[in-house]
């Protein structure tokens, strides 16, 4: 059983104050590098990669926004499952689902793990062997928690608009330096805010920023209608992110339709369409050379 010390002790004084300074200063190495050389990310789930002239730049933030079961979940696990077979270390932080529930759907789609250490809210899932070991972590946390504390931080704050992360629980970890992360999801987190969209915004503006920090591509889940106009239900989330793919599951003429589109990806060159998905018991792929007859209706 692996255990997470910066988690039982979140303030816990030097040696986690030394761990953040660390992290801070890897990850700003992490930002002058990524601008010198440009690195570019494949997801590898089978044909969504053809939608991208070079790939995805590292580092940054997408959000990925559907109507319920479009396959939200599904893409961003089957994402870091590749990520982590292929050695990285990657972050599943869930509002939603039970680590233990998302592990399983993970077996059902044949994404076993090498080793699997878990209890409660805390899971680790090792991939591959000696030279090639990559892991996922997933960590269910308490969106109402998060909000309570931004709140009462708030409050103490006198309406300053910036605030210190200092006593909110992190969601991401200074012990871990993800790759990749995933949230599931941020629409989750901002019903936690009742009453209090402001707050929400001023947290999440500070989230976008921590995830920059800390140059792990991120995958920010939203749930949207089922034809969406709208990628976020505040709508500062689209504007603060860098890329937003589309998940559909819509009915066009009497047929159900899957698909997926890439609305914006700053920094990459991109197809421009909406092509179908299928989601099978081997997890999603995507048909970048079809399109969809009336597509035009999605919109
Ligand atoms: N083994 C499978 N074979 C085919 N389709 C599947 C399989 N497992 C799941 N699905 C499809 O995937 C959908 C769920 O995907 P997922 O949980 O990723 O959706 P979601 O967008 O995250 O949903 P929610 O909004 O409820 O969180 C199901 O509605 C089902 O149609
Ligand atoms: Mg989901």
């Amino acid at each position: 059983m692996f255990r997470h010390k910066a988690e039982s002790h979140p303030r816990s004084g030097r040696h986690s104050g030394r761990r953040r300074k660390e992290s801070k200063i890897a990850a700003a190495k992490g930002r002058a590098e990524a601008m010198l050389k440009p690195e570019w990310i494949k997801i590898g789930v089978p044909g969504f990669d053809e939608l991208l002239e070079k790939g995805i730049p590292k580092g940054t933030n997408i959000l990925i926004a559907g109507g319920p079961g479009t396959g939200k979940t599904i893409l961003c696990l089957q994402t870091l499952y590749n990520a982590a077979r292929e050695g990285h270390d990657c972050l599943y932080a869930t509002f939603e689902e039970a680590p233990w529930r998302l592990h399983r759907h993970m077996e059902e789609f044949g994404w076993g793990a090498e080793k699997v250490e878990g209890k409660g809210p805390l899971w680790k899932l090792t991939f591959g062997k000696a030279e090639k070991r990559g892991s996922l972590v997933i960590r269910k946390l308490d969106p109402i928690q998060i909000a309570r504390s931004v709140e009462g931080l708030l409050e103490k704050s006198a309406g300053r608009l910036s605030i210190k992360m200092e006593g909110i629980p992190e969601l991401v970890p200074a012990t871990l330096t993800p790759y990749m992360i995933a949230l599931d999801s941020l629409s989750a987190l901002e019903s936690a805010f009742t009453g209090k969209p402001g707050n929400y915004r001023i947290y999440i503006e500070q989230l976008f920023r921590i995830f920059e920090e800390r140059g792990a591509t991120t995958f920010l889940i939203t749930e949207t209608e089922e034809s969406p106009t709208r990628y976020s239900r505040a709508g500062v989330e689209e504007f603060l992110a860098d890329g937003v793919f589309v998940l559909y599951n819509t009915k066009i003429r009497g047929l159900r339709v899957q698909a997926i589109e890439i609305l914006k990806l700053r920094g990459a060159k991109h197809e421009r369409k909406i092509v179908p998905i299928q989601i099978t018991s081997h997890g999603i792929t995507v048909f970048p050379s079809e399109t969809i007859y009336g597509a035009e209706e999605l919109k």
